[in-house]
């Protein structure tokens, strides 16, 4: 928790850069109000001397804004996507995917019910009618009980190059604390996970997206 403040607080520094970057105009407001959501550390600066806080911070400020110029994508990894997704605090600065609600009823396999999140990149995919989503593109989609206790999080990553084969998606399921769920095999659920491949790809004339829109 104490890293995280301390890296809103770092991010709210970069809002200038954003702006110097061309980035839209709410890219510093977002900022600001992530900032101020978390309260400001007053042990920002013996942290953010820590290396690397500086570019996962320009990450987060990345995401908060609308700038696609100076975009940095979290590697293939189920450990740095999640947490690229802790840094971005999504639930607070994301999007509800189109259409949907907190806790929407579900369709199996995911759960009862969902909540789902697009990043910035995903979003305007979704607004602009692409057929395809971009590079960077994020869905994460929180699977919940009947009791509205959350079971897993399941989440979509739209890296270029990453597997042509199945339209270059990065699949990762994660459990609430964040480590990630095995396959029955004990293979951790990562990457080019065979399951949700072979689920998903029925939507191929969809770029493997069952939520509608594309
Ligand atoms: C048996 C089929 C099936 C499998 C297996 C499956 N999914 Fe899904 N997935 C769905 C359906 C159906 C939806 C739409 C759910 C809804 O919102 O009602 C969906 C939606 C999603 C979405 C939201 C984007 C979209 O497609 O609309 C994500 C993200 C996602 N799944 C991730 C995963 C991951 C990660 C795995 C593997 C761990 C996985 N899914 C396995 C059927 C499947």
């Amino acid at each position: 928790m104490k890293t995280f403040r301390v890296m809103t607080v770092v991010a709210l520094g970069l809002a200038g850069a954003a702006w110097a970057y061309g980035s839209g105009p709410d890219a510093s407001a977002a900022l600001a109000g992530a900032a101020w959501a978390h309260g400001s550390g007053s042990d920002a600066s013996a942290a953010a001397t820590a290396t690397g806080s500086a570019r996962i911070s320009a990450a987060g400020a990345m995401a908060t804004g609308t700038a696609a110029t100076w975009q940095m994508a979290p590697d293939t990894t189920g450990a740095a996507l999640w947490s690229y997704l802790q840094q971005q605090d999504y639930q607070e600065n994301w999007a509800l995917y189109p259409g949907t609600t907190e806790l929407y009823e579900g369709t199996e396999p995911h759960g009862m019910l969902l909540t789902t999140y697009v990043n910035d990149a995903a979003r305007r995919a979704l607004r602009n009618d692409a057929d395809r989503m971009p590079d960077g593109a994020i869905i994460v989609k929180e699977n919940y009980t009947p009791n509205a206790d959350l079971a897993a999080i399941t989440v979509m990553y739209k890296r270029d190059g990453y597997n042509a084969e199945h339209h270059d998606w990065f699949f990762a399921k994660y459990l609430p604390d964040g480590s990630l769920d095995q396959a029955p095999n004990g293979m951790a659920l990562q990457g080019r996970v065979p399951g949700c491949q072979a689920c998903h790809s029925a939507q191929r004339e969809h770029d493997y997206l069952f939520m509608g829109n594309m």
